[in-house]
């Protein structure tokens, strides 16, 4: 694995407050790829200040050996290895090992690892009495949430953090679970039996199985839909510091318990701006309708006035690619033609995409399809409801989510995350009694 660098005391950054003149040298750290950081952490010691970054487009929140995405090139790896390779060559299960542990791993090191996972697929059986408290129309992120947040109510056995053992078992657990779990949710949304995992399958015809087959009759993978969900997996298996992410972290960081924070980053990836972008896709392109009114939209993402946005373009990171749209791009085009689905939204997806990437507004901008812009085409055509997919993302993301997590938790000090703010509130003042108030 590529070695860390850090030369703290070699590089310095000079920071003057144009006010009194003063200067302060901080360090400077530097990265093996991207960008290096200012080491900012003495910095209110030395002059008082904070610094401000809402949305922390320029703050590195951590050090991490997982992921690294460069936005300009549009280059995502995991672990040193592309997303490229990883989608043509690997499974979602090697790159979860890969994830989790730093490396490759050998045939024998990933047969015990594959066999882990597939072993701890089933639920504890009061789980499924857990469902019955949801109405059946439930949002299924609304079902995600509440049911992986129960989950430390159920394995007590894996709960302390600071126990390797107990903190790998929750790791294989959250893994392995969270895909029964979401298909068992589908399912209980679609008024159907659960169907309890097997143990033959691979892991993505595991789930493809969980979720389709029906007990009265035996249901065959289609091999062309596996593969595409385990692609559609990896990529989305982790994405460095977005804000799911930072929300298992964050939340993490308290010492709260692994199956706590991966629910706290499955509410954190529900909205539109983030892993509910691929339910919004759909739900724009139905309601756009027909190619001739695709001018009306994109006249619509353009004006400042109208909150609407293209869903499925632009990226807070790459700015010229998003290289996972790319392979799933291809990826819809072999679904739909083994499918023999002649699907109207791909066709209008594709118009759409030509003509924002021909629009001056887009270009400048830099917006282009993201990988939530294909992949509701694949899922819709594969049979699944919009609602679902941001849940098949949690199911991915569950992976990087873990891995972060334990990576945090592994790092020598562990201190909790406490952000500052700029206050822009009263300043003090008294208490009026409410008789005296105007
Ligand atoms: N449609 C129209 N205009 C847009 C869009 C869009 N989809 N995205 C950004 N812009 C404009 C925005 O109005 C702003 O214009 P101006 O400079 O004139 O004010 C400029 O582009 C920069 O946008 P921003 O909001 O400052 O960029 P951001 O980095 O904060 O937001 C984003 C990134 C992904 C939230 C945003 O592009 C967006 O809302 N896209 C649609 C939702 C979407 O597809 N999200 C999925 C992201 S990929 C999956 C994941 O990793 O979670």
């Amino acid at each position: 694995m590529a070695k860390e660098q850090e030369h703290v005391d070699e590089k310095t950054f000079t920071l003057t407050n144009d006010q009194t003149g003063e200067s302060v040298r901080l360090p400077v750290k530097d990265g093996t790829c991207g960008p290096s950081v200012i080491d900012i952490r003495s910095l209110y010691a030395q002059t008082g200040h904070f610094t401000f970054d809402p949305s922390f487009t320029a703050t590195g929140s951590c050090k991490s050996r997982l992921t690294y995405i460069d936005g300009e090139e549009g280059l995502l790896m995991h672990r040193g290895y592309t997303i490229e390779e990883l989608t043509e060559q690997s499974s979602f299960l090697e790159v979860a090992y890969l994830l989790l542990y730093g490396d490759l791993p050998s045939e024998s090191d990933f047969k015990a690892f594959e066999r882990n996972i597939t072993y701890h697929t089933m639920v504890h059986e009061q789980i499924n009495y857990f469902y019955r408290g949801f109405r059946r129309d439930a949002h299924p992120m609304a079902v995600m949430c509440g049911i992986v947040g129960a989950l430390s109510a159920f394995y007590h056995d894996s709960l302390d953090i600071w126990d390797p053992q107990q903190r790998e078992v929750s790791a294989h657990r959250l893994i392995a679970k969270i895909p029964t779990l979401a298909a068992m949710t589908y399912k209980y949304t679609m008024g159907q039996p659960f169907m309890y995992p097997r143990n033959d399958l691979s892991f993505s015809e595991n789930f493809l199985y969980m979720c389709f087959a029906l007990p009265p009759e035996p249901y065959k993978v289609n091999p062309v839909l596996a593969n595409a969900m385990d692609k559609i997996f990896i990529l989305h298996a982790d994405h460095e510091q977005n804000a799911s992410t930072s929300t298992v972290r964050l939340a993490g960081s308290s010492q709260a318990n692994p199956f706590a924070c991966i629910a706290s980053g499955i509410a954190s990836l529900w909205g539109p701006s983030h892993g509910g972008a691929n339910q919004a896709v759909l739900e724009m392109l139905s309601e756009i309708g027909t190619k001739d009114r695709i001018p009306e939209f994109i006249a619509r993402a353009k004006d400042k006035d109208d909150p609407f946005r293209l869903m499925g373009f632009g990226h807070r990171v790459y700015k010229n690619r998003d290289p996972r749209a790319e392979v799933l791009k291809s990826s819809a085009h072999e679904v739909l033609a083994d499918l023999g689905v002649n699907d109207p939204m791909l066709e209008m997806a594709m118009e759409l995409e030509k003509i924002a990437l021909e629009d001056e507004y887009f270009i400048e901008r830099k917006l282009f399809p993201n990988v939530d812009f294909y992949s509701g085409i694949i899922l819709r055509a594969m049979g699944f409801p919009t609602s679902m997919f941001t849940v098949l993302f949690a199911v991915a993301r569950t992976v990087g989510w873990i891995s972060q997590w334990k990576e945090m938790i592994e790092e020598p000090a562990l201190k909790i995350g406490r952000p500052r703010q700029l206050y822009i509130g009263p300043q003090k003042r008294p208490y009026i009694p409410m008789k005296d108030r105007k």
